[in-house]
């Protein structure tokens, strides 16, 4: 039951809460002893086992799962505001002594939508990343979130931005708040997640501590502790949305739609030139033989830092003779001294269709999930660009609600980033499909760019001919964390 249902059923009962409140029994310093209403019981779990294949093998990983604790005093939603907590005890028979694990933060948010983690019946299998954490001997905290649909008997929506980020940043701060309850070392919180929950990923790790979302946090009894992480595991982040429209069509606008038909041009046009203007207004420096990222160097940048490394290691590790048959299939790739080189016009052909309209993401008619996203109070959907706003109004100065600029802030890491956060994390695994036309490859390689540009530990890479939601390197992700956190297995 949402709360403020709860609150409605004893507000017609009587005035309990105060009433108790001053009747309770008096510490020596005249307050009422309360119980920590956000205190972790180590004691309330089952122990579990799951057969966890890896490279080395099929491991039997035995562990505690800790099913649906809310991570808020004061919950919204519990349906949603609640984490699951899997505690590796034994793998293959060996004790294993998480106390000071790494813990790794796995959203399964999926379409700005609501995730709920409460009916889990133990750690997610169907996903590699959280049994192969478990396998190494991780903690692995699964929170779910309120999301962009969900509505209230009145009309409400409770679920539109910020709800997703601020409830998972409320799960960090439980942890933390937990030290020493929760096995597992708080200074090695690793966020990961895949699409809108990859946005969310980016977005934990570049507004560590922000004071901007104190309000809502404080709204929901979240506890006072720091919800910044050490590290941020985004795949194919769909995020600067605010921006996402220019991008696209800067990426994809020369690629037909699946149906073979091509979109509005002269739309196509307008945006690519928006893009020019935002990208420069970002500063990035794309690194050797790039200089300043701008929408003239951003193919090469792409080409030459991404693609043409995420092939070749595609194809090197083809056997000779599928190589060679690839190779023959698509001449378009130059394959010489073990190395793939290729132009950006012929890269977008073999990619083939785009995946979205123009506009991708401020849909004039309100229908694509980001006008949800920015949905206020009971109304269900907004424009959240200027660019869209106007053409769907026809009002050439129209402006975006008052509220928006703030939401869309807390909304992107891109700010955050520009801002220098110090809290933010220092290391930053990040991996998108080479075909995912959900959104502008650029958006990666502009996180890519702004960590790398502020002395971040960054390792990106591109899943060559891999679509959206690909994981392709999990084992070395597990690895990855190993290092990053010092932990020795
Ligand atoms: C997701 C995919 C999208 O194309 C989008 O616009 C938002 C979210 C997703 O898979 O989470």
């Amino acid at each position: 039951m949402k709360r403020r249902q709860l609150v409605r059923a004893m507000a017609a009962t009587a005035a309990l809460p105060a009433a108790v409140g001053a009747a309770g029994p008096a510490s020596a310093t005249g307050r009422r002893k309360s119980r920590d209403p956000l205190a972790f019981d180590p004691d309330d779990h089952t122990t579990l086992t799951a057969t966890v294949p890896t490279a080395g093998g099929d491991r039997t990983v035995t562990y505690r799962f800790h099913r649906a604790i809310p991570y808020v005093a004061e919950p919204v939603d519990v349906t949603y505001q609640t984490l699951n907590v899997s505690v590796p005890v034994a793998v293959d028979g060996a004790p294993v002594d998480a106390s000071r694990a790494p813990v790794l933060l796995s959203n399964a948010v999926g379409g700005y939508m609501p995730s709920s983690t409460a009916g889990a019946t133990g750690v997610t299998l169907n996903r590699p990343n959280p049994p192969l954490a478990l396998a190494a001997g991780y903690v692995v905290v699964e929170p779910g979130a309120r999301g962009r649909t969900l509505v209230d008997a009145d009309g409400e929506y409770y679920g539109v931005a910020p709800a997703a980020i601020v409830d998972l940043k409320a799960a960090v701060r439980y942890l933390r708040h937990n030290e020493g309850r929760i096995p597992g070392d708080t200074d090695r919180i690793v966020a990961t997640g895949v699409s809108a929950g990859g946005a969310l990923t980016a977005l934990l790790g570049a507004t560590g501590d922000s004071p901007r979302y104190e309000p809502y946090l404080r709204a929901l009894g979240a506890a006072d502790a720091s919800d910044a992480v050490l590290a941020a595991a985004p795949y194919c982040p769909i995020t600067d949305l605010e921006h996402a429209d220019m991008a696209y069509e800067w990426n994809w606008g020369s690629s037909p739609l699946a149906d073979g038909t091509s979109v509005d041009r002269s739309l196509s046009r307008e945006l690519r030139s928006l893009f020019a203007d935002y990208q420069a207004s970002l500063r990035l420096d794309g690194g050797r033989g790039i200089g300043r990222l701008t929408a003239r160097t951003y193919d090469r940048y792409l080409v030459r830092t991404f693609l043409e490394p995420s092939a070749t290691r595609h194809l090197a590790a083809l056997p000779a003779g599928e190589r060679a048959s690839y190779l023959s299939a698509n001449p378009w790739i130059d394959w010489t001294g073990g190395r793939a080189s290729f132009t950006w016009a012929d890269f977008l052909t073999h990619v083939g269709p785009r995946k979205k309209n123009v506009p991708a993401f401020d849909a004039f008619d309100l229908s694509a999930p980001e006008n949800n996203l920015y949905g206020v109070h009971t109304t269900r959907a907004r424009h959240f660009t200027p660019w869209s706003l106007r053409k769907a109004t026809g009002d050439p100065r129209a402006r975006l609600e008052a509220d928006l600029p703030e939401k869309l802030d807390l909304m992107n890491p891109m700010p955050s980033l520009a801002r220098r956060n110090p809290h933010r994390a220092r290391h930053w695994f990040i991996r998108v499909g080479a075909k995912d036309s959900d959104t502008s490859l650029s958006v990666v390689g502009n996180l890519n760019a702004a960590l790398d540009n502020l002395g971040d530990d960054v390792d990106t890479f591109v899943y060559w001919d891999a679509g959206h939601g690909a994981n392709l390197d999990a084992p070395d992700f597990i690895d990855w964390i190993g290092r990053t956190c010092g932990h020795v297995g």
